[in-house]
């Protein structure tokens, strides 16, 4: 999909994004996210840059996780942002979350703002993803952390198989009758088919200056959490 359809499509999705998130996931992506937040190694006073923030799930997860966070949430769809700041103020969290429309592909931010970077379910809908994590690494303070969550494939193992039946015969047509499209979620799982494995990824984020790359499973392997630390020269 060319990202003008992707954003298109967020923003038609936007309304019901989050049930159908934890309908269709059976409320795991509340327990994804809390892993995100809990990988953080916050420090006092740590500025968070959340790409891809859509509906601001895991900016609000941060700031619940770590009592002095602050977050920049930015996203190239208002509709999903907009959703997300009404959340922001439902929860009070107007001095410590601000969301902003921009692309990942040109971070609006000068290089070396941020101690952290989360992506979440974000990566795999940009085609450049070269460009995303190179500026992520820019806009990132020496040291700095970055946390990118995806989905996985079904895996050869007796939950991966179940998981398997799902992803392959369930998951499209329930969630494109959830979010009342006919190509959302066929394009959910191809684009899962389509990234790359753990190990092309890895070699991407080290490719764009990044130090300590690992990837840690989640509910086995459904979800997975890639990370680095921004190499310090
Ligand atoms: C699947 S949603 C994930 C939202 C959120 N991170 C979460 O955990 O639920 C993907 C988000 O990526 C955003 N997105 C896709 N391409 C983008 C780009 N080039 N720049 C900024 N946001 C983008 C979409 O607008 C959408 O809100």
């Amino acid at each position: 999909m060319r990202d003008f359809q992707v954003k298109k499509m967020f923003e038609s999705i936007a309304f019901s994004y989050d049930f159908q998130n934890s309908f269709l996931s059976l409320g795991r992506d509340i327990q994804w996210r809390r892993a995100l937040a809990k990988s953080i190694h916050f420090k006092s006073g740590s500025l968070v840059l959340d790409l891809a923030t859509g509906t601001a799930e895991v900016a609000v997860e941060i700031c619940r996780r770590h009592a002095q966070a602050r977050v920049m949430g930015l996203d190239f769809s208002p509709g999903m942002l907009a959703i997300g700041q009404k959340k922001i103020r439902a929860r009070g969290l107007e001095s410590r979350v601000r969301l902003l429309v921009g692309d990942g592909r040109g971070i609006p931010f000068r290089s070396g703002s941020f101690d952290v970077i989360t992506m979440a379910f974000g990566i795999r809908n940009i085609k450049e993803r070269d460009i995303v994590l190179s500026e992520a690494g820019r806009v990132l303070k020496k040291k700095g952390e970055f946390f990118i969550m995806e989905f996985g494939r079904p895996e050869r193992s007796l939950p991966g198989c179940l998981y398997g039946i799902y992803f392959n015969r369930i998951l499209a047509p329930l969630g494109n009758r959830l979010s009342q499209t006919d190509y959302a979620y066929s394009y959910l799982v191809r684009s899962i088919c389509e990234f790359p494995s753990d190990a092309e990824f890895l070699d991407e984020i080290a490719a764009a200056g990044f130090n300590h790359t690992e990837v840690k499973k989640l509910t086995f392997g459904i979800a997975k959490i890639y990370s680095g630390i921004k190499d310090s020269s």
